[in-house]
């Protein structure tokens, strides 16, 4: 059903730059470094249907949480049949995410799962998503990406001093992967 919603939005927003939901193969490969056994807060840019969203909630513990954003309405309106005490939305754009998430957590956020298509945004809009990203994230917090192609990872070493890739052909398209740690 979540394929449909894609396909929907997909000729209408451009931002949703993807016709099917990631496959759960790349939602693993990309969730590998998170450890689910402690307490932890995920912020997740571009929730989609919440393909990756229910991974998360399926594995962490009872006193996590998981703040969700999305810009598109009709998955946007999917991603809200979540009912989950843990879950927190937002319907509107990371350019804004230092605004709209609660100031008690930033510098406590232990993981950013992204999905949003970055190499539509130009250099300004990217750098000052990927730097109120890191202002949120706790020390050791890790961004973690994953893009069609492999633009993202000189954006990701200016603000992180660090990245890490790899490739998931288990997707269609095929992903570039990537792992920053806030040091
Ligand atoms: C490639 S899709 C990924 C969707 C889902 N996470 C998945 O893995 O199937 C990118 C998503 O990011 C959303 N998006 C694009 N730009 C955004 C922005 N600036 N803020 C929040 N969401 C955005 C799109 O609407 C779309 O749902």
């Amino acid at each position: 059903m979540s394929t449909l919603a894609y396909l929907k939005s997909f000729f209408k927003d451009k931002d949703v730059a993807s016709v099917t939901p990631t496959s759960r193969f790349c939602v693993r490969t990309v969730c590998r470094p998170i450890d689910f056994s402690k307490d932890i807060t995920v912020v997740e840019y571009g929730a989609g249907a919440g393909v990756f969203s229910h991974y998360l909630l399926d594995h962490m513990t009872a006193n996590s949480q998981l703040h969700l954003f999305e810009t598109n309405a009709i998955l946007f309106e999917k991603l809200q049949q979540i009912d989950d005490p843990r879950t927190m939305f937002y319907d509107q754009s990371v350019e804004y995410v230092s605004e709209l998430l609660p100031e008690h957590i930033r510098g406590h956020v232990d993981f950013i799962i992204s999905g949003i298509p970055f190499s539509f945004l130009d250099a300004g809009v990217k750098s000052s998503i990927l730097d109120q990203s890191y202002k949120f994230l706790r020390d050791g917090g890790e961004f973690l990406a994953y893009q069609t192609s492999g633009h993202l990872e000189e954006p990701l070493r200016e603000t992180f001093g660090n990245v890490k890739t790899s490739w998931e052909w288990r997707n269609i398209p095929p992903m570039t992967v990537y792992e920053s740690t806030k040091e």
